[in-house]
């Protein structure tokens, strides 16, 4: 497995691998890898010949009272479990080598990077936008792979890469979760042994949501007020940031929960921010 830190090695291995005729694979993450981002690598290494993780803390996507500096890193252990999953290469690199000084160019998404997370985290999606856009130029994959924890990333990428008419596949694999139903998040490692137990309220709540709408297709605010509850009585430590369903294509929130919706909440609960979601597509 390589490891590769400059744009131009990374560009040249892409090349060479391409010139032999391989469909390339692209999984972009932050490090502090888990099973989640594990699943996205096998994903990739089942659908493509030529794997490509990502490691890299993208400074633009955290806004300056944020957990950039809190951040956690481990590059031996992410470098093991890129090795030990097949990846091909790794390209990790520094923050000087994606923004050199003088970059004045950002990507947005407008509408979608601004409902749900985009209200509380307003610079969020402009910096994950611009990153994962440097990316896929860097890297002209075939496939890149996300995970569904990160709904709204999935949604505004997917509109980016369409709109600017990226030639990659966006690739959507399901949420991976602790036994007792947490999403994996490399932010877990932040909850007190105390949150940690409050912790799966956040996806309990969405089954109270799921159920509630495959009984008897409630109005939304029915939903919410329900979920909300459920949070109360088990997180009573968490503060909501939102709890809503939304249209799964525009994120604009629906009043009835007839047709396909998402479900999505964050949660924070002390350091931590905890977002979950489910999609609900057919009823
Ligand atoms: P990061 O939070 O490291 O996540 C990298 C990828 O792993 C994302 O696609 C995310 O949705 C996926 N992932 C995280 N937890 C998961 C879980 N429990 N189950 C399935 N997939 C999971 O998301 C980012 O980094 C960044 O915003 C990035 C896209 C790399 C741009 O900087």
């Amino acid at each position: 497995m390589k490891v590769i830190e400059t744009i131009s090695a990374m560009r040249a291995d892409v090349q060479s691998a391409r010139a032999a005729g391989k469909t390339i694979g692209l999984v972009p993450t932050m490090g502090a890898l888990h099973a989640g981002h594990v699943s996205l690598i096998d994903a990739a290494r089942a659908a493509c010949d030529y794997v490509i993780v990502t490691i890299f803390v993208n400074p633009t996507q955290f806004a300056p009272t944020e957990d950039l500096g809190a951040y956690p890193r481990t590059p031996e252990a992410d470098l093991a479990a890129c090795r030990g999953h097949g990846a091909d290469a790794v390209f990790m690199p520094g923050v000087a080598e994606m923004y050199p000084p003088g970059a004045l160019t950002d990507v947005r998404v407008r509408a979608l990077g601004e409902r749900l997370c985009g209200r509380d985290r307003p610079v969020h999606f402009g910096g994950v936008c611009t990153v994962v856009a440097k990316l896929f130029n860097i890297v002209p994959a075939d496939k890149a792979f996300f995970g569904q924890k990160d709904f709204q990333q999935t949604v505004v990428i997917k509109r980016m890469a369409a709109d600017l008419n990226f030639p990659v596949e966006v690739v959507v694999c399901p949420t991976v979760r602790e036994a007792d139903g947490l999403a994996m998040s490399s932010r877990n490692a932040y909850l007190t042994p105390a949150q940690r137990r409050q912790a799966p309220a956040v996806y309990g709540a969405l089954q109270v949501g799921r159920e509630m709408i495959s009984r008897s297709h409630p109005p939304a605010r029915e939903v919410i007020e329900a979920m909300r509850g459920r949070l109360a009585a088990q997180a009573p430590e968490g503060q909501i940031d939102y709890v809503a369903v939304v249209n799964p294509d525009t994120l604009d929130d629906v009043e009835t929960t007839g047709g396909p919706v998402a479900i999505a909440l964050a949660v924070r609960l002390g350091r931590a921010r905890l977002i979950d979601n489910i999609v609900i597509s057919s009823q």
